[in-house]
């Protein structure tokens, strides 16, 4: 929550929370569980950010997605929710400790199906996945790794696809000078000053909780994975 009110002040953020939709049951309770059991719960996307997905995702409407960093399974299953009934979302999670759990989560919904679970360090499993495979991607792991991440990923998305990398204000550490043992927030840095010049994407950042920024490979025109109407 502490990263959320250095966003937008207390009582605008409980106004906002409620005049959206209502956060799923399941997804409440993991944020619950996540309070309890977890070191980091704030990394966990919560309501404002997970009804946001679920609402990319219905507007996109891609075949295919991909999201790195999956912690709970939290974002993954806000993602989901929005999916079409044939269409699939992938999702990296370097940490197997969190495995039991995520699985677990995922089992609860009748979205889980829709997800498929990779444990192991994206910068190795993002090469297996074949070129121009995803429709949409969601970056929310390691920040010193953002732009290679970044890197590897936009080959996999497809011209007119788009890409979503958060955290990317950073607690508004981005205005500041880093420390020199600071890489996160020099990951993020270096992320968003290379971003800014590259000319095969368009982007614009959310100032949403600690910054979301959306991003969409330029193309010719779009085609969806699956070539459907
Ligand atoms: C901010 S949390 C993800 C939160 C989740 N997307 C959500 O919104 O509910 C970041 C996660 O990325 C994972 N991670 C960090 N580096 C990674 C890497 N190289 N490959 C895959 N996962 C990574 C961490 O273990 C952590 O669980």
């Amino acid at each position: 929550m502490e990263r959320v009110r250095k966003g937008m002040t207390g009582s605008i953020e409980e106004y906002i929370l409620a005049h959206i939709d209502d956060e799923p049951e399941l997804l409440r309770e993991m944020q619950r569980e996540a309070h309890v059991m977890l070191l980091h719960p704030a990394m966990v996307s919560g309501h404002l950010q997970g009804r946001l997905l679920k609402m990319l995702v219905q507007m996109i409407r891609p075949g295919r997605v991909l999201e790195i960093g999956t912690y709970t399974g939290y974002s993954a299953l806000s993602i989901a929710e929005g999916l079409e009934n044939d269409a699939e979302l992938h999702t990296i999670e370097i940490d197997e400790e969190m495995e039991d759990m995520i699985c677990h989560n995922l089992s609860r919904s009748p979205f889980g199906k829709r997800i498929t679970l990779h444990i192991g360090d994206a910068v190795e499993i993002i090469p297996c996945f074949g070129d121009e495979y995803f429709d949409m991607v969601f970056i929310d792991a390691n920040k010193r790794e953002y732009w290679s991440v970044y890197e590897s990923t936009l080959p996999k998305i497809k011209e007119g696809g788009f890409l979503l990398a958060d955290n990317t204000l950073w607690h508004g550490k981005v205005l500041e000078e880093s420390e020199s043992n600071d890489w996160q927030t020099k990951g993020i840095k270096e992320f968003n000053d290379k971003l800014a010049g590259d000319d095969r994407v368009e982007k614009v950042i959310l100032p949403l909780r600690d910054g979301l920024t959306l991003i969409r490979k330029k193309s010719k025109g779009w085609i969806r994975t699956d070539n459907r109407k």
